[in-house]
Protein backbone atom coordinates (compact mmCIF):
# COMPACT_ATOMS: atom_id res chain seq x y z
CA UNK A 1 0.00 0.00 0.00
CA UNK A 2 1.68 3.58 -0.81
CA UNK A 3 2.14 5.80 2.14
CA UNK A 4 0.85 9.54 1.91
CA UNK A 5 3.11 12.21 2.87
CA UNK A 6 1.95 14.44 5.79
CA UNK A 7 2.90 17.87 6.10
CA UNK A 8 4.29 19.13 9.54
CA UNK A 9 3.03 22.52 9.96
CA UNK A 10 4.36 24.10 13.52
CA UNK A 11 3.02 26.79 14.84
CA UNK A 12 4.75 27.06 17.92
CA UNK A 13 6.38 30.84 17.31
CA UNK A 14 2.86 32.34 16.40
CA UNK A 15 -0.41 30.70 17.99
CA UNK A 16 1.77 29.48 20.38
CA UNK A 17 3.64 32.59 20.89
CA UNK A 18 0.31 34.46 20.87
CA UNK A 19 -0.73 32.62 24.32
CA UNK A 20 -0.22 34.94 27.46
CA UNK A 21 2.93 33.90 29.63
CA UNK A 22 4.61 32.35 26.17
CA UNK A 23 6.37 35.35 24.24
CA UNK A 24 9.20 35.54 23.16
CA UNK A 25 12.22 37.94 21.81
CA UNK A 26 13.26 37.94 18.42
CA UNK A 27 16.37 36.06 19.04
CA UNK A 28 14.55 33.76 21.60
CA UNK A 29 12.00 33.03 18.43
CA UNK A 30 15.10 32.48 16.21
CA UNK A 31 16.63 30.41 18.36
CA UNK A 32 13.36 28.25 18.62
CA UNK A 33 13.21 28.21 14.92
CA UNK A 34 16.67 26.99 14.02
CA UNK A 35 15.40 23.90 16.67
CA UNK A 36 12.21 23.70 15.12
CA UNK A 37 13.92 23.28 11.65
CA UNK A 38 16.64 20.89 12.89
CA UNK A 39 13.47 18.49 13.88
CA UNK A 40 12.26 18.68 9.98
CA UNK A 41 8.83 20.89 10.23
CA UNK A 42 7.70 21.45 6.81
CA UNK A 43 6.59 24.82 7.39
CA UNK A 44 7.27 26.94 10.15
CA UNK A 45 4.67 29.77 11.17
CA UNK A 46 7.28 32.32 12.21
CA UNK A 47 4.65 35.13 13.54
CA UNK A 48 1.85 37.48 13.00
CA UNK A 49 3.60 40.01 10.70
CA UNK A 50 1.55 42.73 11.08
CA UNK A 51 0.94 42.18 14.87
CA UNK A 52 3.81 44.33 15.74
CA UNK A 53 7.39 45.27 14.80
CA UNK A 54 8.77 43.36 16.93
CA UNK A 55 6.90 39.97 15.53
CA UNK A 56 7.87 41.72 11.75
CA UNK A 57 11.47 41.60 12.52
CA UNK A 58 11.16 38.29 14.51
CA UNK A 59 9.42 36.65 11.15
CA UNK A 60 12.25 38.99 8.89
CA UNK A 61 15.14 37.05 11.48
CA UNK A 62 13.75 34.00 10.65
CA UNK A 63 13.37 34.42 7.01
CA UNK A 64 17.07 35.52 6.41
CA UNK A 65 18.54 32.22 8.52
CA UNK A 66 16.22 28.67 7.90
CA UNK A 67 16.62 27.58 4.61
CA UNK A 68 15.42 23.93 5.16
CA UNK A 69 11.54 24.97 5.78
CA UNK A 70 8.93 27.03 4.24
CA UNK A 71 9.02 30.38 6.65
CA UNK A 72 5.14 31.77 6.79
CA UNK A 73 3.95 34.68 8.05
CA UNK A 74 -0.20 35.22 9.10
CA UNK A 75 -2.25 37.60 8.34
CA UNK A 76 -6.15 38.51 8.25
CA UNK A 77 -7.41 38.86 4.88
CA UNK A 78 -6.84 42.53 4.55
CA UNK A 79 -4.04 44.99 2.50
CA UNK A 80 -2.46 45.80 5.21
CA UNK A 81 -1.50 42.02 7.05
CA UNK A 82 -1.07 40.62 3.61
CA UNK A 83 1.90 43.36 2.69
CA UNK A 84 3.33 43.07 6.18
CA UNK A 85 3.11 39.28 5.96
CA UNK A 86 4.34 39.49 1.90
CA UNK A 87 7.13 41.98 3.23
CA UNK A 88 8.78 40.14 6.47
CA UNK A 89 8.87 36.51 4.71
CA UNK A 90 10.68 37.94 1.60
CA UNK A 91 14.20 37.06 2.35
CA UNK A 92 13.51 33.27 2.74
CA UNK A 93 14.39 30.74 0.10
CA UNK A 94 10.87 28.88 0.39
CA UNK A 95 8.09 31.37 1.40
CA UNK A 96 3.72 31.11 2.50
CA UNK A 97 1.31 33.55 3.27
CA UNK A 98 -1.50 32.30 5.64
CA UNK A 99 -4.55 34.49 5.53
CA UNK A 100 -7.91 34.02 7.67
CA UNK A 101 -10.69 35.13 7.87
CA UNK A 102 -13.84 34.10 9.97
CA UNK A 103 -16.72 32.22 8.70
CA UNK A 104 -19.06 30.53 10.76
CA UNK A 105 -22.36 32.53 12.08
CA UNK A 106 -21.48 33.65 15.33
CA UNK A 107 -18.11 35.33 14.22
CA UNK A 108 -19.60 36.63 11.11
CA UNK A 109 -22.40 37.82 12.89
CA UNK A 110 -20.98 39.80 16.41
CA UNK A 111 -16.88 39.76 15.31
CA UNK A 112 -17.23 40.89 11.68
CA UNK A 113 -20.92 42.34 11.25
CA UNK A 114 -20.67 40.81 7.20
CA UNK A 115 -22.88 38.27 5.52
CA UNK A 116 -21.42 35.09 3.70
CA UNK A 117 -20.79 37.24 0.31
CA UNK A 118 -19.12 39.72 1.63
CA UNK A 119 -16.93 37.13 3.62
CA UNK A 120 -16.16 35.42 0.39
CA UNK A 121 -15.72 38.15 -1.16
CA UNK A 122 -12.54 39.47 1.14
CA UNK A 123 -11.20 35.74 1.24
CA UNK A 124 -11.00 35.87 -2.73
CA UNK A 125 -9.57 39.65 -2.52
CA UNK A 126 -6.77 38.36 0.25
CA UNK A 127 -5.60 35.30 -1.48
CA UNK A 128 -5.14 37.41 -4.40
CA UNK A 129 -3.21 39.81 -3.18
CA UNK A 130 -1.09 37.40 -1.38
CA UNK A 131 -0.22 35.69 -4.70
CA UNK A 132 1.35 38.79 -5.84
CA UNK A 133 4.14 37.77 -3.11
CA UNK A 134 4.01 34.27 -3.29
CA UNK A 135 2.53 30.87 -5.21
CA UNK A 136 2.33 29.34 -1.57
CA UNK A 137 -0.82 30.95 -0.11
CA UNK A 138 -2.61 29.15 2.51
CA UNK A 139 -6.31 29.86 3.46
CA UNK A 140 -8.04 29.26 6.49
CA UNK A 141 -11.73 29.85 7.39
CA UNK A 142 -11.16 30.33 11.26
CA UNK A 143 -13.91 28.65 13.53
CA UNK A 144 -14.90 26.21 10.52
CA UNK A 145 -15.90 23.89 12.31
CA UNK A 146 -18.95 25.55 13.66
CA UNK A 147 -19.65 26.94 10.18
CA UNK A 148 -22.97 25.85 7.87
CA UNK A 149 -21.23 22.69 5.80
CA UNK A 150 -23.09 24.10 2.22
CA UNK A 151 -21.57 27.91 3.34
CA UNK A 152 -18.01 25.93 4.60
CA UNK A 153 -18.02 24.26 0.83
CA UNK A 154 -18.54 27.16 -1.05
CA UNK A 155 -15.78 29.45 0.82
CA UNK A 156 -13.37 26.62 0.54
CA UNK A 157 -14.11 26.27 -3.21
CA UNK A 158 -14.37 30.07 -3.68
CA UNK A 159 -10.84 30.18 -2.04
CA UNK A 160 -9.23 27.00 -4.11
CA UNK A 161 -10.61 28.87 -7.36
CA UNK A 162 -8.60 32.21 -6.21
CA UNK A 163 -5.69 30.36 -5.86
CA UNK A 164 -4.45 29.00 -2.46
CA UNK A 165 -2.74 25.81 -2.38
CA UNK A 166 -3.58 25.03 1.22
CA UNK A 167 -7.16 24.92 3.31
CA UNK A 168 -6.88 24.62 6.50
CA UNK A 169 -10.17 24.00 8.37
CA UNK A 170 -9.29 25.10 12.11
CA UNK A 171 -11.30 24.17 15.40
CA UNK A 172 -10.73 27.51 16.58
CA UNK A 173 -12.51 26.76 19.90
CA UNK A 174 -11.59 22.81 20.02
CA UNK A 175 -15.46 21.81 19.75
CA UNK A 176 -15.58 18.99 17.40
CA UNK A 177 -14.90 14.86 17.99
CA UNK A 178 -12.61 12.82 15.84
CA UNK A 179 -16.31 10.62 14.49
CA UNK A 180 -17.12 15.12 13.21
CA UNK A 181 -13.99 15.87 11.83
CA UNK A 182 -13.13 12.82 10.18
CA UNK A 183 -16.43 12.87 8.46
CA UNK A 184 -15.79 16.54 7.89
CA UNK A 185 -12.67 15.89 6.29
CA UNK A 186 -13.85 13.26 4.02
CA UNK A 187 -16.49 15.40 2.58
CA UNK A 188 -14.15 18.56 1.83
CA UNK A 189 -12.02 16.43 0.23
CA UNK A 190 -14.65 15.54 -2.26
CA UNK A 191 -15.36 19.48 -3.22
CA UNK A 192 -14.66 20.77 -6.60
CA UNK A 193 -10.92 21.30 -7.35
CA UNK A 194 -9.76 19.75 -3.60
CA UNK A 195 -7.24 17.09 -5.11
CA UNK A 196 -5.38 19.73 -6.36
CA UNK A 197 -4.37 21.38 -3.14
CA UNK A 198 -3.44 20.14 -0.02
CA UNK A 199 -6.44 20.27 3.00
CA UNK A 200 -5.21 21.04 6.88
CA UNK A 201 -6.07 20.55 10.48
CA UNK A 202 -5.55 23.14 12.82
CA UNK A 203 -6.84 21.78 16.33
CA UNK A 204 -7.81 23.45 19.71
CA UNK A 205 -7.42 21.47 22.82
CA UNK A 206 -10.66 22.97 24.71
CA UNK A 207 -11.80 19.56 25.36
CA UNK A 208 -8.28 17.32 25.66
CA UNK A 209 -9.25 16.20 22.22
CA UNK A 210 -6.89 18.16 19.72
CA UNK A 211 -4.14 15.24 18.84
CA UNK A 212 -7.20 12.90 18.46
CA UNK A 213 -8.79 15.63 15.88
CA UNK A 214 -6.09 16.02 14.18
CA UNK A 215 -5.59 12.00 13.36
CA UNK A 216 -9.16 11.90 12.78
CA UNK A 217 -8.77 14.31 10.13
CA UNK A 218 -6.01 13.03 8.79
CA UNK A 219 -7.83 9.48 7.97
CA UNK A 220 -10.77 12.16 6.30
CA UNK A 221 -8.23 13.52 4.08
CA UNK A 222 -5.83 15.91 5.89
CA UNK A 223 -2.62 16.14 4.62
CA UNK A 224 -1.04 19.11 6.61
CA UNK A 225 -1.35 18.72 10.54
CA UNK A 226 -0.42 21.85 12.49
CA UNK A 227 0.38 22.27 16.13
CA UNK A 228 2.85 23.47 18.49
CA UNK A 229 5.62 21.77 20.58
CA UNK A 230 4.45 20.86 24.35
CA UNK A 231 0.63 22.06 23.18
CA UNK A 232 1.19 25.62 23.59
CA UNK A 233 -1.31 28.17 21.77
CA UNK A 234 -4.48 29.79 22.75
CA UNK A 235 -6.31 28.82 26.05
CA UNK A 236 -5.66 25.45 26.43
CA UNK A 237 -2.92 24.93 23.54
CA UNK A 238 -2.94 23.79 20.28
CA UNK A 239 -2.30 19.83 18.82
CA UNK A 240 0.98 18.85 20.72
CA UNK A 241 3.09 18.67 17.42
CA UNK A 242 5.06 15.59 19.11
CA UNK A 243 2.55 13.74 20.23
CA UNK A 244 1.18 13.72 16.56
CA UNK A 245 4.31 13.14 15.27
CA UNK A 246 5.03 10.29 17.41
CA UNK A 247 1.28 8.76 17.13
CA UNK A 248 1.93 8.71 12.91
CA UNK A 249 5.59 7.12 14.08
CA UNK A 250 4.37 4.52 16.22
CA UNK A 251 1.28 3.58 14.57
CA UNK A 252 2.67 3.74 10.66
CA UNK A 253 0.93 0.43 10.22
CA UNK A 254 -2.77 2.34 10.97
CA UNK A 255 -2.24 6.14 9.56
CA UNK A 256 0.34 4.78 6.70
CA UNK A 257 1.38 8.52 6.88
CA UNK A 258 5.28 9.48 5.89
CA UNK A 259 7.00 12.35 7.19
CA UNK A 260 10.28 14.13 7.40
CA UNK A 261 10.35 14.70 10.65
CA UNK A 262 14.03 13.81 12.84
CA UNK A 263 12.34 12.58 16.06
CA UNK A 264 15.60 12.22 17.84
CA UNK A 265 15.20 16.26 17.85
CA UNK A 266 12.06 16.11 19.88
CA UNK A 267 13.10 15.83 23.25
CA UNK A 268 15.61 18.98 22.84
CA UNK A 269 13.63 21.11 21.32
CA UNK A 270 11.02 20.73 23.58
CA UNK A 271 12.82 21.26 26.54
CA UNK A 272 14.61 25.04 24.66
CA UNK A 273 11.17 25.94 24.64
CA UNK A 274 10.28 25.38 28.39
CA UNK A 275 13.50 26.81 29.39
CA UNK A 276 12.93 29.94 26.86
CA UNK A 277 9.44 30.52 27.85
CA UNK A 278 9.99 29.63 31.43
CA UNK A 279 7.30 27.13 31.60
CA UNK A 280 7.99 23.64 32.65
CA UNK A 281 6.39 20.73 30.62
CA UNK A 282 4.16 18.51 33.57
CA UNK A 283 5.98 15.54 34.36
CA UNK A 284 3.37 12.97 33.13
CA UNK A 285 2.90 14.95 29.78
CA UNK A 286 3.06 12.42 26.77
CA UNK A 287 5.74 12.15 24.96
CA UNK A 288 8.30 14.64 26.85
CA UNK A 289 7.06 14.87 30.11
CA UNK A 290 9.88 13.44 32.87
CA UNK A 291 7.72 10.78 33.48
CA UNK A 292 6.83 9.74 29.98
CA UNK A 293 9.38 6.86 30.07
CA UNK A 294 10.34 6.27 33.86
CA UNK A 295 9.17 3.03 34.92
CA UNK A 296 8.33 3.23 38.88
CA UNK A 297 6.21 0.04 40.01
CA UNK A 298 7.86 -3.16 40.67
CA UNK A 299 5.71 -5.31 38.41
CA UNK A 300 6.57 -2.58 35.80
CA UNK A 301 10.42 -2.39 36.07
CA UNK A 302 10.26 -6.07 36.27
CA UNK A 303 8.21 -6.84 32.88
CA UNK A 304 10.82 -3.69 30.94
CA UNK A 305 14.06 -5.48 32.11
CA UNK A 306 12.79 -8.57 30.85
CA UNK A 307 11.89 -7.09 27.52
CA UNK A 308 11.41 -3.60 27.25
CA UNK A 309 8.50 -4.11 25.04
CA UNK A 310 5.93 -5.03 27.86
CA UNK A 311 5.55 -1.56 28.74
CA UNK A 312 7.25 0.80 26.19
CA UNK A 313 5.42 1.77 22.81
CA UNK A 314 8.29 3.79 21.69
CA UNK A 315 11.85 3.98 22.62
CA UNK A 316 13.32 7.16 24.78
CA UNK A 317 15.72 7.39 22.09
CA UNK A 318 13.47 8.04 19.36
CA UNK A 319 13.30 11.16 20.90
CA UNK A 320 16.43 11.89 21.74
CA UNK A 321 16.87 10.70 25.31
CA UNK A 322 19.87 9.00 25.78
CA UNK A 323 19.95 6.05 27.32
CA UNK A 324 23.84 5.32 27.15
CA UNK A 325 24.13 8.18 29.78
CA UNK A 326 28.00 8.80 29.45
CA UNK A 327 29.49 10.55 31.97
CA UNK A 328 31.77 13.38 31.66
CA UNK A 329 34.59 14.46 34.16
CA UNK A 330 36.85 17.26 35.09
CA UNK A 331 39.46 15.56 32.56
CA UNK A 332 37.04 15.86 29.86
CA UNK A 333 37.52 18.42 26.91
CA UNK A 334 35.74 20.86 24.97
CA UNK A 335 35.69 17.96 22.12
CA UNK A 336 33.85 15.34 24.36
CA UNK A 337 31.18 18.14 25.38
CA UNK A 338 30.75 19.20 22.07
CA UNK A 339 30.11 15.78 21.04
CA UNK A 340 27.73 15.12 24.04
CA UNK A 341 26.02 18.13 23.26
CA UNK A 342 25.12 17.09 20.12
CA UNK A 343 23.78 13.63 20.76
CA UNK A 344 21.79 15.37 22.84
CA UNK A 345 20.21 17.56 19.84
CA UNK A 346 21.78 20.33 21.24
CA UNK A 347 24.34 22.15 18.15
CA UNK A 348 26.80 24.50 20.03
CA UNK A 349 28.30 27.81 18.09
CA UNK A 350 31.73 28.76 19.31
CA UNK A 351 31.07 31.05 21.52
CA UNK A 352 27.97 28.94 23.38
CA UNK A 353 30.19 26.41 23.76
CA UNK A 354 33.00 28.42 25.51
CA UNK A 355 30.35 29.48 27.72
CA UNK A 356 28.71 26.06 27.88
CA UNK A 357 32.66 24.51 29.04
CA UNK A 358 33.50 27.47 31.83
CA UNK A 359 30.34 26.02 33.26
CA UNK A 360 30.74 22.49 32.77
CA UNK A 361 34.48 22.82 33.85
CA UNK A 362 33.06 24.35 37.50
CA UNK A 363 30.43 21.77 37.77
CA UNK A 364 33.17 19.14 37.33
CA UNK A 365 35.44 20.81 39.72
CA UNK A 366 31.93 20.66 41.96
CA UNK A 367 30.61 16.88 40.91
CA UNK A 368 33.01 14.54 40.25
CA UNK A 369 30.60 13.23 37.77
CA UNK A 370 28.53 15.45 35.23
CA UNK A 371 25.35 13.35 34.09
CA UNK A 372 23.45 14.14 30.96
CA UNK A 373 20.70 15.68 32.56
CA UNK A 374 23.38 17.98 34.18
CA UNK A 375 24.40 18.83 30.64
CA UNK A 376 21.24 19.30 29.26
CA UNK A 377 20.26 21.56 32.32
CA UNK A 378 23.67 23.70 32.00
CA UNK A 379 23.25 24.39 28.21
CA UNK A 380 19.60 25.48 28.73
CA UNK A 381 20.63 27.33 31.75
CA UNK A 382 23.24 29.26 29.26
CA UNK A 383 20.17 29.76 26.66
CA UNK A 384 18.54 31.85 29.27
CA UNK A 385 21.60 33.07 31.22
CA UNK A 386 23.43 35.05 28.75
CA UNK A 387 19.85 37.40 28.55
CA UNK A 388 19.99 39.98 30.83
CA UNK A 389 20.17 42.86 31.76
CA UNK A 390 21.34 42.32 35.23
CA UNK A 391 23.68 39.16 36.25
CA UNK A 392 24.32 37.59 39.59
CA UNK A 393 27.79 38.57 40.22
CA UNK A 394 27.67 36.88 43.59
CA UNK A 395 25.50 35.35 46.48
CA UNK A 396 25.87 34.49 50.53
CA UNK A 397 23.65 33.52 52.41
CA UNK A 398 23.33 32.09 55.85
CA UNK A 399 20.96 29.98 57.42
CA UNK A 400 19.67 27.67 60.20
CA UNK A 401 17.68 28.91 63.60
CA UNK A 402 19.86 31.06 66.63
CA UNK A 403 17.67 33.18 68.62
CA UNK A 404 20.41 35.68 68.10
CA UNK A 405 20.57 36.18 64.08
CA UNK A 406 18.20 35.53 61.75
CA UNK A 407 19.27 33.88 58.25
CA UNK A 408 20.90 36.53 55.51
CA UNK A 409 21.84 37.08 52.07
CA UNK A 410 24.17 39.05 50.96
CA UNK A 411 23.76 39.87 47.14
CA UNK A 412 25.93 41.46 44.18
CA UNK A 413 24.02 42.35 40.67
CA UNK A 414 25.80 43.98 37.83
CA UNK A 415 23.41 45.51 35.06
CA UNK A 416 24.48 45.64 31.49
CA UNK A 417 24.84 49.39 31.75
CA UNK A 418 28.06 49.21 34.15
CA UNK A 419 25.90 49.37 37.67
CA UNK A 420 27.12 46.95 40.58
CA UNK A 421 24.88 47.10 43.24
CA UNK A 422 24.71 44.91 46.55
CA UNK A 423 22.24 44.55 49.30
CA UNK A 424 22.26 42.79 52.45
CA UNK A 425 18.86 41.31 53.66
CA UNK A 426 18.23 39.20 56.91
CA UNK A 427 14.64 37.62 56.20
CA UNK A 428 12.81 34.35 57.78
CA UNK A 429 14.85 32.04 55.21
CA UNK A 430 17.59 32.14 52.80
CA UNK A 431 15.54 32.48 49.77
CA UNK A 432 12.77 34.69 51.07
CA UNK A 433 16.53 36.76 51.94
CA UNK A 434 17.75 36.41 48.47
CA UNK A 435 14.72 37.21 46.82
CA UNK A 436 14.18 40.45 48.53
CA UNK A 437 18.17 41.61 48.37
CA UNK A 438 17.31 40.74 44.38
CA UNK A 439 13.94 42.82 44.67
CA UNK A 440 15.43 45.58 46.44
CA UNK A 441 18.46 46.22 43.96
CA UNK A 442 16.88 46.39 40.18
CA UNK A 443 13.49 48.02 42.37
CA UNK A 444 10.97 45.09 41.12
CA UNK A 445 8.81 44.43 44.05
CA UNK A 446 7.22 40.56 42.64
CA UNK A 447 3.99 38.79 44.27
CA UNK A 448 5.41 35.31 44.10
CA UNK A 449 2.78 32.63 43.41
CA UNK A 450 5.11 29.53 43.40
CA UNK A 451 8.99 28.16 43.50
CA UNK A 452 9.74 24.81 43.05
CA UNK A 453 13.32 23.01 43.23
CA UNK A 454 14.17 19.97 42.01
CA UNK A 455 16.82 17.93 41.29
CA UNK A 456 17.91 16.90 37.33
CA UNK A 457 20.44 13.92 38.29
CA UNK A 458 21.07 11.26 40.92
CA UNK A 459 23.12 11.95 43.95
CA UNK A 460 23.38 14.46 46.82
CA UNK A 461 25.48 16.47 44.32
CA UNK A 462 22.80 16.67 41.65
CA UNK A 463 22.54 19.92 39.65
CA UNK A 464 18.77 21.65 41.14
CA UNK A 465 16.40 23.15 38.40
CA UNK A 466 14.61 25.78 40.02
CA UNK A 467 11.32 27.27 38.22
CA UNK A 468 9.91 30.64 39.85
CA UNK A 469 6.19 31.81 39.12
CA UNK A 470 5.44 35.39 39.76
CA UNK A 471 2.33 38.08 38.66
CA UNK A 472 2.34 41.52 37.84
CA UNK A 473 -0.42 43.65 37.82
CA UNK A 474 -0.43 42.72 34.06
CA UNK A 475 1.40 39.38 33.65
CA UNK A 476 2.20 36.38 35.00
CA UNK A 477 6.22 35.43 34.46
CA UNK A 478 8.14 31.78 34.68
CA UNK A 479 11.79 32.09 35.50
CA UNK A 480 14.50 29.15 35.36
CA UNK A 481 17.68 29.02 37.00
CA UNK A 482 20.48 26.15 37.58
CA UNK A 483 23.10 25.41 40.05
CA UNK A 484 24.15 22.13 42.29
CA UNK A 485 23.54 25.11 44.85
CA UNK A 486 19.50 25.40 45.56
CA UNK A 487 19.45 28.79 47.26
CA UNK A 488 21.60 29.77 43.80
CA UNK A 489 19.27 28.06 41.68
CA UNK A 490 16.34 29.97 43.30
CA UNK A 491 18.01 33.54 42.82
CA UNK A 492 19.05 32.60 39.27
CA UNK A 493 15.11 31.64 38.60
CA UNK A 494 14.05 34.82 40.67
CA UNK A 495 16.56 37.05 38.77
CA UNK A 496 15.43 35.23 35.39
CA UNK A 497 11.60 36.83 36.34
CA UNK A 498 13.18 40.19 36.65
CA UNK A 499 15.16 39.89 33.46
CA UNK A 500 12.15 39.04 31.74
CA UNK A 501 10.14 41.70 33.00
CA UNK A 502 12.35 44.39 32.03
CA UNK A 503 13.34 43.36 28.56
CA UNK A 504 9.47 43.26 28.35
CA UNK A 505 9.14 46.94 29.13
CA UNK A 506 12.08 47.91 26.81
CA UNK A 507 10.25 46.32 23.66
CA UNK A 508 7.43 47.53 25.13
CA UNK A 509 8.89 51.08 25.02
CA UNK A 510 10.48 50.44 21.77
CA UNK A 511 7.43 49.48 20.08
CA UNK A 512 5.45 52.99 21.05
CA UNK A 513 8.49 55.11 20.46
CA UNK A 514 7.71 53.53 16.86
CA UNK A 515 3.88 54.41 16.47
O1 LIG B 1 -7.40 28.73 15.64
C1 LIG B 1 -7.50 29.38 14.60
O2 LIG B 1 -8.58 29.54 14.01
C2 LIG B 1 -6.30 29.99 14.07
C3 LIG B 1 -6.37 30.52 12.68
C4 LIG B 1 -5.87 31.90 12.58
C5 LIG B 1 -5.67 29.58 11.75
O3 LIG B 1 -5.27 30.00 14.70
ZN1 LIG C 1 -5.36 28.51 16.34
Amino acid sequence: MTQDYVKIFDTTLRDGEQAPGFSMTAGQKLRMAEKIAAMGADIIEAGFAAASPGDFDAIKGIAEHIDSAVICSLSRCNDGDIHASGKAIAPAKKQRIHTFIATSPLHREFKLKMDKNEIIDRAIKGITLALEYTDDVEFSAEDAIRTERDYLAEVVEAAIEAGATTINIPDTVGYTTPEEIQDLFEFLSGLKGAKDITLSTHCHNDLGLAVANSLAALRGGARQIEGALNGIGERAGNSAIEEVIMALKTRQDFFNATMNIKTEQIYAASKLLSTITGNPVPRNKAIVGKNAFAHESGIHQHGVLANRETYEIMKPEDIGISEENIILGKHSGRAALKSRAEKLGFTLQDNQLQSVFVEFKKLADEKREVFDSDLEALILGEAIGSQGPWTLESLYVSAGSDENRRPEATVKLAHEDGRIEQAVVEAAGPVNAAFIAISDITKTPLHLESFTVQSVSEGRDAMAEAAVRVSTEFETYQGFGTSTDTVLAGAKAYLDVINRIERRAVRQKSISAQH
